[in-house]
């Protein structure tokens, strides 16, 4: 290793021994006083770092595999960490922000205050260090065929003027500037004591403990939302966004100790279930992005494509999306499972990996993760059978492409079937499921009728939008159901505790396949979000539970979640949105229409300020047949429209599909896509909203197909 040397003028040295602090504070931030060398030196040293950790983890992770000691934080490594895009992005970074950290160490000595690293290098330093860590070369050389027809894997060029924005591996936009304990990139709660706004931040699982739980028996579904309404939103949160975790770790696993990238959640006195004090909910920190502007603010990565595309179904990186097709004929085809059938229709392939999180959860009946365009599809069965139906719809709609036009190859097929696939989860998105989301006062408000493709709208991601969206998991029932053809509780285990179902992929496989799954999605009404009934403990105290030393708590990992990423607090976000910004408990009662949650939150936070915004959001009352608040419906509706707005092949977007197609695609529902990949022959009319069997359901011969004439003999 070479010595790493200071090239620090001894007159600074002198200066700062002799001078008041506040002046060596002022001098601190002149840039120019640290020698290049030192800067380079440090990358040198940060990349050894990086490289040896990613090495060693991997190791560590499939020795613990393969002796079948793995955690689920192990597993949630595969998850979220997959493809190879997303390494090389978050190296990069990782790269970058090790280097910078090791800056700051050696140049603190000199430093008698707290100081920002960026101050001290001038921008050609930063620019050094943006270039040596690779984070420079990410949006270069960026070419695009503008007469390309179909959208790009990555989402790149899907803009032409910025081909980068909603491509896969690219860091959130913000809509408001980061709020970090130091400025920079520490979250709030981080350090012991130190106050945001004046106010001690509470611990995470304290107020999940005191606002989120509630006894489960007391659970009111939803007389208006289908099961299926929650599905449909994790469905398309995984064409959106997945926020990778880091690959530099420490070992936290078993530790409870904080460290760069582990930020576990302490556990506050009387836990209802934990009641070591000693003890600590794992948390590993999202790894940071190669941000432009101020590279030292930290910012987070979305892995996937921004864009509503059905990128969960044919992946955002090319090599994953060249690996889930079928290679062997010039049919268009996704690939399916060899292995295995369900009752003659098509499962989604088996993923190679070495080492697999899913045999685990059951090691008798053998049945490894699926492999899909995103990769948590075995994170639940429900998950899995969404992801299985639009496998078999591909392959469908493949199918009669090459029935009605013999002479189109293979690639023609598959793009033309992907095009037709994307537009169905844009359909049913905006015209099913967002309305049932916002209501129609806010409906109106952030999605007003489509006006065209402006290509000056942002369609990345928020980062923000990656934890309001999250209110979702206020809509999840504590079981898995499955109903049999006459939707009455099927087998031996119509009703699983949720908690018995993670991951757990043979339950597809060997115990009925995806029919008694849909149907339990159909057939079961939602929970519905009250103020005083939040999120279920299947999720809140036992989530991964099977795989675990410890259950994790889902609404405390969307807070602490919130703090890892800087996300401002709930009133800077109600500013943004243009509500009213509560200070008091009594305007805050007013807000929240409920004296009881108001004060709550009072005790947990001390001002509304402070309120992360997932906790905020999800107490708000809801907005008049909606299901969000006025402000988780301002942050998503805001988003989906940038999704519709900004995206060059919306399926309405002029030129993308002729006017026939258009006509025929208007139709699309999802109980016609249910009814044309299962066994499934008895649906209800409004998937979304009816929940009662036999009364809201008809027969499939009632439900429009798709007219595929449109698509017939098209001469290009
Ligand atoms: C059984 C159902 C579900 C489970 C087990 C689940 C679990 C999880 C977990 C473990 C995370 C990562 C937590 C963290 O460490 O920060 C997460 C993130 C997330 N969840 Fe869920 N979730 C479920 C349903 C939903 C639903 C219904 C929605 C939306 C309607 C949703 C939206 C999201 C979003 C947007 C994220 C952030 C994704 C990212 O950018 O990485 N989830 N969920
Ligand atoms: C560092 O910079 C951030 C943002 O520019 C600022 O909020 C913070 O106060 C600065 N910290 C110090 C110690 O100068
Ligand atoms: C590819 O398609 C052919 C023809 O439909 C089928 O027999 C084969 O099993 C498929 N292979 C995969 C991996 O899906
Ligand atoms: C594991 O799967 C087999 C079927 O392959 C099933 O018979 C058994 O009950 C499962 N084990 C548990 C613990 O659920
Ligand atoms: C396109 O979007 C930009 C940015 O939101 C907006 O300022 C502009 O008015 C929009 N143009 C049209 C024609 O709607
Ligand atoms: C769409 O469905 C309606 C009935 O709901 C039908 O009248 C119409 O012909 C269908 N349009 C196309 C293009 O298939
Ligand atoms: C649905 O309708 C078709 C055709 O009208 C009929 O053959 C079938 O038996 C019906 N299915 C059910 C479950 O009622
Ligand atoms: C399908 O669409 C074509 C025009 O695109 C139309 O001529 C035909 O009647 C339609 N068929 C049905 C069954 O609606």
């Amino acid at each position: 290793m070479r010595e790493m040397k200071l090239f620090l003028p001894l007159t600074v040295f002198l200066i700062a021994l002799i001078l008041p602090p506040w002046l060596v504070a002022t001098f601190s931030a002149i840039p120019g006083e640290v020698d290049n060398s030192v800067v380079l030196n440090s990358m040198e040293e940060a990349k050894r770092l990086v490289d040896k950790a990613y090495k060693e983890r991997r190791e560590r992770i499939k020795q613990k595999m393969r002796s079948g000691r793995a955690t689920a934080r192990d597993l949630m490594s595969f998850i979220k960490q997959p493809v190879a895009g997303t390494r090389t992005a978050a190296r990069a970074a990782d790269y970058l922000h090790v280097a910078l950290n090791l800056l700051e160490g050696k140049l603190q000595p000199w430093y008698r205050r707290p100081f920002n690293i960026t101050d001290v290098l001038t921008p050609l330093q930063l620019e050094l260090l943006s270039k040596a860590s690779g984070c420079a070369y990410q949006d270069v050389a960026v070419k695009c065929d503008d007469k390309y027809k179909y959208r790009t894997i990555t989402g790149q060029c899907n803009n032409m003027r910025r081909p980068t924005l909603g491509a896969s591996n690219r860091a959130f936009v913000r809509w408001l500037p980061a709020e970090y304990e130091d400025g920079v990139s520490r979250p709030y709660g981080w350090t012991n004591g130190a106050k945001r706004n004046g106010f001690t931040v509470p611990l995470a699982r304290e107020v999940s403990n005191k606002i989120v739980r509630f006894p489960n028996d007391k659970l009111t579904q939803d007389q208006e939302r289908a099961l299926m309404f929650m599905q449909w939103g994790q469905f398309i949160d995984h064409d959106l966004d997945l926020t990778p975790e880091p690959v530099l770790t420490e070992n936290c696993e078993h530790s409870c100790a904080q460290q760069p990238s582990c930020f576990p959640l302490k556990i506050p006195p009387n836990d209802p279930r934990i009641t070591n004090r000693n003890d600590c909910i794992p948390f590993f920190r999202s790894c940071p992005a190669c941000t432009e502007g101020n590279i030292t603010i930290r910012n987070q990565i979305n892995a996937l494509t921004s864009f509503l595309d059905a990128s969960m179904v044919y992946g955002s990186e090319e090599p994953l999306a060249r690996h889930l097709r079928n290679r062997s004929n010039p049919l268009g085809l996704l690939a399916v499972n060899n292995q295995f059938q369900d009752n003659g229709r098509a499962l989604l392939p088996f993923d190679s990996l070495h080492d697999d999180p899913c045999l685990l959860t059951n090691r008798s009946a053998r049945i490894r993760c699926f492999l899909a365009g995103d990769s948590r599809s075995s994170e639940m069965p429900e998950l899995t059978s969404m992801h299985t139906l639009f496998l078999r719809e591909h392959n469908r709609l493949a199918t009669l492409l090459k029935r009605m036009n013999p002479q189109w190859d293979g690639e023609k097929l598959y793009q033309e079937a992907r095009k037709i696939v994307g537009a169905q989860i844009q359909i049913i998105t905006y015209k099913h499921y967002l309305p049932l989301v916002l209501g129609p006062a806010a409906l109106k408000k952030y999605l007003p009728p489509y006006r065209g493709y402006n290509d000056s709208v942002d369609p990345r991601i928020a980062n923000v939008f990656t934890n309001a969206f999250r209110y979702g998991h206020t809509l999840i029932q504590p079981f898995l159901f499955r109903l049999d053809a006459q939707y009455r509780p099927k087998g031996p285990n119509p009703k699983v505790p949720l908690s018995e179902v993670f991951f757990a992929s043979w339950r597809v496989v060997r115990e009925g396949g995806i029919d008694p799954i849909l149907r339990g999605l159909m057939a079961n009404p939602a929970k519905l979000n009250r103020q005083n009934q939040i999120v279920v403990d299947e999720i809140r105290d036992r989530l991964f539970k099977q795989v675990m030393r410890i259950g994790l708590d889902l609404p405390a990992l969307n807070m602490q979640r919130s703090r890892d990423h800087g996300l401002p607090g709930y009133n800077a976000w109600r500013r943004f949105c243009g509500l009213p910004q509560p200070k008091t408990e009594g305007e805050l009662n007013t807000v929240m229409k409920n004296q009881e949650i108001a004060k709550k939150l009072m005790t947990q936070y001390g001002t509304p300020d402070n309120i992360d915004i997932w906790m905020g959001g999800v107490a708000e009352p809801l907005e008049p047949n909606g299901r969000v608040g006025k402000l988780l419906a301002c942050l998503i509706g805001t988003q989906f429209k940038n999704l519709r707005d900004g995206d060059r092949f919306y399926w309405e977007s002029a030129g993308v599909f002729s006017t026939q197609q258009r006509q025929a695609l208007a139709n699309v529902t999802l109980s016609r896509i249910i009814c044309d990949n299962t066994g499934i022959t008895l649906v209800p009319k409004n998937i979304f909203k009816a929940n009662k069997y036999p009364k809201d359901f008809v027969n499939c011969s009632m439900i429009p197909q798709l007219n595929l004439s449109a698509w017939r003999n098209k001469t290009e």
